[in-house]
This record gives C-alpha cells, structure tokens and sequence, in this order.
C-alpha cells in the first residue's frame, strides 16, 4: 500500500519528469518575467539542454566531447575569450549576436568544432520568448561563471592534443 509518506517521496521524482518533458520539446517555452530571465535560469533550462557546464579535459582525451550535441560551455566560452582577449564586452556582443544569427563563417570557435557538431541553431528554436535583455544576461552570466585563468592552459594543452591525435 503506498503511504503518504512513500508519496511524498515520489513527488520530486515526477517533477523531475515534468521538467525533462518540458526539456524534450521543440520550443521551450521561456517564462520571461518584466525584468527577463536570469542569465543563469536561461542558461539551466534552455542552453544546457545541448551544451554541458563543463567537462574536464585532461579526463575527455583529445575526442572527448565528440559524441556531445554541442561544445561543453566552459572551454567553448574560454575559446571565444581567448581570441577576443578576455573583453567582457566584446564576449557578450559576439554571443548575443551569435546567439540569434549562427554560422559557420560568424562563428570564433577552432575550425573542427563545426564539423564535430555541426551549426547551432538560432536561439529563437529553443527560446523563443527571449528578449534582448535575456540574452545579454546569460552572456554575462557565462562570462562572470567560469575561472578563465585557470581554464586557459588546460585549454591550450587539449588543442595541441587534438591537433597531435588528427596528424
Ligand atoms: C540545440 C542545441 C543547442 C542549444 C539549445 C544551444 N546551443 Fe549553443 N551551440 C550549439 C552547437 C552545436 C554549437 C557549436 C557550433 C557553433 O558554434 O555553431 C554551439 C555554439 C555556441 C556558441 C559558440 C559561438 C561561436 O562563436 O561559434 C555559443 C557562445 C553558444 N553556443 C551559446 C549558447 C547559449 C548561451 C545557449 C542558450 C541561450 C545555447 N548556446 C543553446 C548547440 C546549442
């Protein structure tokens, strides 16, 4: 017999599912508020559902990330900011625009990674609620987020690996 108490136990195992079902949906609906969402919010329930907060590198091997739908976001931000000299604005400018209008030729990523998970697509698929102002937030969230001293080198060492396993 199930007790009130079995019950209650279940309950957050049925959220969960309610929650994966809103994840497996084409367009997740974003519940944009008067001020926006949270960057950190757009980044959990929408990005996330391709893109990995991190992976550890040195552990992934040089074709670690493969098989994942979309570059793990710590070392894809950390790339972006290499290349751009770690300005704030100028990593927020270029995902927001990004985010809205992917390409192959737009993109700052090493030249692999496309062929590895192919374009992203634009951001109105998956959110199409989000604003300006949303995608401002989770740029800046996912730039404050990740210690780019510290994922530099282990960034530069998993490129020269990559480039040593596809010789
Ligand atoms: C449907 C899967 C999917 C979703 C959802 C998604 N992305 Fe992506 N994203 C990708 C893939 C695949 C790539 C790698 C190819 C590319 O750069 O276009 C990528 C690349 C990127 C890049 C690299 C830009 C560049 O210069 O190449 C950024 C930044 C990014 N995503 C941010 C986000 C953010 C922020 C969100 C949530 C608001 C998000 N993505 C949601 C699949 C996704």
């Amino acid at each position: 017999m199930t007790s009130p108490h079995s019950l209650l136990h279940r309950l957050p195992v049925a959220l969960l599912f309610l929650a994966l079902a809103t994840l497996g949906s084409t367009a997740v609906r974003a519940e944009s508020g008067p001020d926006g969402m949270p960057g950190e919010k757009t980044f959990r329930i929408i990005c996330q559902s391709c893109h990995l907060e991190s992976l550890d590198l040195a552990a992934a091997g040089p074709d670690g990330d493969s098989a994942l739908a979309a570059p793990p976001m710590d070392w894809l931000s950390t790339a972006i900011r290499m290349r751009q000299n770690n300005d704030e604005a100028e990593f927020v400018g270029h995902v927001v625009s990004y985010l809205r209008l992917p390409g192959l030729e737009r993109s700052l990523l090493p030249g692999d990674v496309i062929a590895r998970h192919g374009v992203m697509p634009p951001i109105s698929e998956y959110g199409p609620d989000l604003t300006y102002d949303d995608l401002t937030a989770v740029a800046s969230w996912i730039y404050g987020h990740y210690n780019y001293k510290k994922l530099l080198p282990q960034l530069q060492k998993h490129l020269q690996s990559r480039q040593g396993s596809s010789q």
